[in-house]
């Protein structure tokens, strides 16, 4: 096992980081306190506990809107959701990181916070599709240590819980990948965010130690084993504290470069298209649109061969397909920042094998490869090189790939 004790987190956006056990008492604890007891003194406890972790991406960004592959997996930080079945048409909802109750019944959705509307936009996703009457409110007590806003897809982590939860509530016998497809219509339609289906595939489908090869023109999906540590390799997260959000003008605006460059082209998604015919296509295109269609069909590529050395056990070789879709997406895609890029050039100047942005990109984090003898200097000069460009300490800690969505109790 790679001693990893030196990586230290640095000041977190969340009030605190909890094991695993520590977040499920939470969750009881405050399910306890906020919802335990009703008007009339009766005890309740909640029906179950589920939990979602977010996720990272090794590899494939900007392709699952075209249709292409992805290679994300499920980290160790995990949202959890006590949650009980309240018999009225209201959702009550409470969380470690916010102190006030919210309550708002399904079609009250668009008027509520945020980060609630993840979990009652689940609500309001699954009921339109299984409609179950005006009994299907629940309170839900929300314990996290996803960390929010960093690209780690803690929206998705709030999705994936409820979603696994309401699924086993209201027995509606769904599966992972139905319920992915939800978790993607609460963004699109709920939240109004145009993304496509990878945050959602990883939070439901990952397992430990393995990376999530996602299809995302035909909905196939396949467990990856990474195998970092037997080779004495460690994957870092590099969380540059530089907020992002999907919802933001230059995703939206990236999806549709990549329609137009589709249409124009005359392919029904960009994962139709090779990388041996963006020659002939070049002159369609102007310079722009031509660059945002070169990025997400060598990232296909990039990703194919990631898969190929990982099943060969050669997970080391990856480092450079890492850093070739870094340099895309910062030239041709441009969706990276100076906090990203300081971070894979200062990894790569200490003996990083491959670094990249992970994510939708505009901030957020970023992942360093590297042998874990040398994630201790690793993780030192970039935050010395933060420090020198008066940019707030990153937290860095070790990517660990974890079970997808599951009822905890
Ligand atoms: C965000 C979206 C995903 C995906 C990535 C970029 O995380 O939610 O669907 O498009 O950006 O790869």
């Amino acid at each position: 096992m790679t001693d990893v004790s030196h990586v230290k987190t640095g000041a977190s956006r969340i009030k605190k980081v909890r094991a695993m056990d520590d977040l499920l008492t939470a969750a009881r604890t405050g399910f306890a306190h906020h919802f335990g007891t009703d008007s009339n003194g009766v005890h309740h406890d909640p029906d179950g506990v589920w939990s979602a972790p977010g996720r990272a991406n090794l590899i494939g960004e900007h392709t699952d809107y075209n249709g292409g592959f992805a290679l994300p997996f499920a980290i160790d930080k995990r949202t959890v959701m006590a949650v009980r079945g309240n018999g009225t048409d209201t959702f009550r909802v409470a969380s470690s990181l916010f102190d006030d109750v919210v309550a708002g019944k399904i079609a009250d959705v668009a008027t509520l916070p945020r980060w609630v509307t993840y979990i009652i936009g689940m609500a309001a996703v699954l009921d339109s599709d299984h409609p179950g009457g005006d009994a299907r409110g629940a309170d839900i007590y929300v314990a996290s240590n996803v960390p929010l806003g960093s690209g780690l897809s803690s929206s998705a982590a709030l999705e994936c819980a409820a979603g696994v939860a309401f699924n086993d509530l209201w027995q509606l016998g769904l599966n992972r990948t139905q319920l992915a497809q939800a978790g993607r219509r609460t963004e699109n339609q709920i939240v109004g965010a145009p993304t496509g289906i990878m945050d959602q595939s990883a939070s439901l489908k990952g397992a430990a130690d393995c990376a999530l090869l996602l299809d995302c023109r035909s909905n196939e999906t396949e467990l990856v084993p990474l195998g970092f540590a037997a080779e004495g390799l460690q994957l870092l997260i590099v969380d540059t504290k530089e907020e992002h959000s999907h919802a933001a003008n230059g995703y939206a605006a990236r999806r549709a470069s990549c329609e137009r460059g589709a249409r124009i082209i005359g392919v029904p998604l960009l994962r139709d298209l090779t990388e041996a015919r963006l020659p002939q296509v070049r002159d369609l295109l102007d310079d722009e649109t031509y660059r945002r269609v070169r990025h997400v069909v060598t990232e296909d590529e990039r990703v194919l061969r990631a898969v190929a050395k990982l099943r060969a056990g050669k997970p080391r070789e990856i480092g450079p397909l890492l850093t070739a879709s870094h340099n895309s997406l910062r030239d041709d895609f441009e969706v990276t920042t100076v906090r990203l890029d300081l971070v894979v050039d200062t990894a790569l100047a200490h003996g990083a094998l491959g670094a990249r942005m992970t994510g939708g990109g505009f901030g957020g984090s970023a992942i360093v490869l590297c042998d874990a003898k040398r994630s201790r200097a690793i993780s030192e000069a970039i935050r010395a090189a933060f420090e020198n460009s008066d940019f707030p300490e990153p937290t860095i800690f070790p990517a660990v790939a974890s079970e997808g969505a599951r009822r905890d109790a």
